[in-house]
């Protein structure tokens, strides 16, 4: 069981839960009474009561969590998972660190982060020993909550670093000198294995995997699995896939359902029980600049990722986990295993 003295922040209104896979999108739209402040200001307040839950908190890790988004495949949902995960962690009163290292740059539009060209960021810290506390920003509608931006001379890193005495730990080595107090780092992978990921890979202690529920789902990911093995075998030895979370869950077709127990079959443990539904409002927040936390708290998909995070933080402090909603529908899958693709 919880012991209260472990949990972060007083809760406010229950919620209604997110989707599970059994059900289909059906988005809620139902938002909390509005307030009168600032527009960010009303959307982070009606985050922060979104995520409340009657007597509820989330309990803090011990020590500084630092989780690697990754999957070298394009647009599973990496940048989204993060920032949205992020958000909803400081949101229940946990201090974060979103590290963007994606020379796309997209965590920190999704933040609201300015990155452009000479915006002092992640690219500074790698290649120029730069401290990280001098590009480190907050983000302005969500007490807690930092970005590491990245711009677009990141592209050129990774080129740079090649020729860099200790080229795969000078992340690792900037986060460790970094001395303000955090909860969690969520390292924003690009879709390539290349030299940023691996400093990644060094740099953290968890890695999580965003997979998208299709057909083609788990194609790739041995390569990840294996990068994982090489860097705890040689440079981390507390590296490990901790976290496993389903994307863009489409409840309405089979195919989705059937990539969910694949995943799940092949990964078991690590997969969270929360999946992200697909859904528009997602979507649309990073061109607001914002999570779907504060762009619509009580949207299904922000709903989703509050969850996600509450089994995050339960994980890590090994206390109980209670799921809000739960009873997947099972299904027979008399299809060729994708886990296949992994062996
Ligand atoms: N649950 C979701 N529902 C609807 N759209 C989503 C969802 N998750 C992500 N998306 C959208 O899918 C696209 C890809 O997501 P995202 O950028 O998070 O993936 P990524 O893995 O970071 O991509 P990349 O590999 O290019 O960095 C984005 O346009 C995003 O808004
Ligand atoms: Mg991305």
């Amino acid at each position: 069981m919880r012991s209260d003295a472990n949990i972060a922040g007083p809760m406010t209104d229950p919620v209604p839960g997110p989707r599970t896979e059994s059900a289909g999108e059906d988005v809620s739209r139902e938002t909390l009474p509005p307030m009168d402040d600032t527009p960010i200001g009303r959307a982070a307040q009606l985050a922060v009561e979104a995520l409340g839950r009657a007597g509820e908190g989330l309990p803090r890790p011990e020590q500084t969590r630092i989780m690697v988004v990754a999957n070298q495949k394009g647009g599973v949902g990496k940048t989204t998972t993060t920032v949205n995960l992020a958000a909803s962690l400081a949101l229940h009163g946990a201090r974060v660190l979103v590290i963007d290292l994606d020379p796309q740059g997209n965590a920190s539009t999704a933040l609201g982060i300015d990155h452009h060209a000479d915006v002092p960021s992640i690219y500074d810290v790698l290649v120029d020993s730069r401290p990280l506390s001098e590009v480190v920003q907050p983000v302005l509608d969500v007490e807690g909550l930092f970005c590491a931006p990245a711009t677009i001379d990141l592209a050129g890193a990774e080129i740079e670093l090649v020729s860099m005495v200790a080229r795969e730990s000078r992340l690792q080595r900037a986060i460790q000198a970094y001395e303000q107090p955090l909860d969690y780092v969520l390292i924003d992978c690009p879709p390539s294995l290349g030299l940023l990921s691996v400093n990644a890979l060094v740099a953290g202690a968890e890695v999580l995997i965003p997979i998208q529920c299709e057909y083609y789902a788990l194609e790739g990911l041995g390569q990840l699995l294996k990068n994982v093995d090489l860097v705890r075998g040689h440079l981390n030895q507390t590296l490990h896939v901790s976290t496993i979370l389903l994307t863009m869950y489409d409840g309405r077709t089979r195919l989705a359902s059937q990539v969910a127990e694949e995943v799940r079959t092949h990964f078991g443990q690590e997969v969270l029980r929360t999946s992200i539904p697909r859904s528009v409002r997602i979507s649309e927040a990073p061109s607001y600049g914002q999570t779907v936390i504060t762009y619509d708290p009580g949207s299904s998909g922000a709903l989703s990722y509050i969850e996600a995070a509450r089994e995050i933080a339960f994980r890590g402090a090994s206390v109980h986990y209670e799921p809000q909603q739960h009873g997947r529908v099972g299904y027979q899958n008399n299809q060729r295993s994708m886990a296949e693709e992994l062996k």
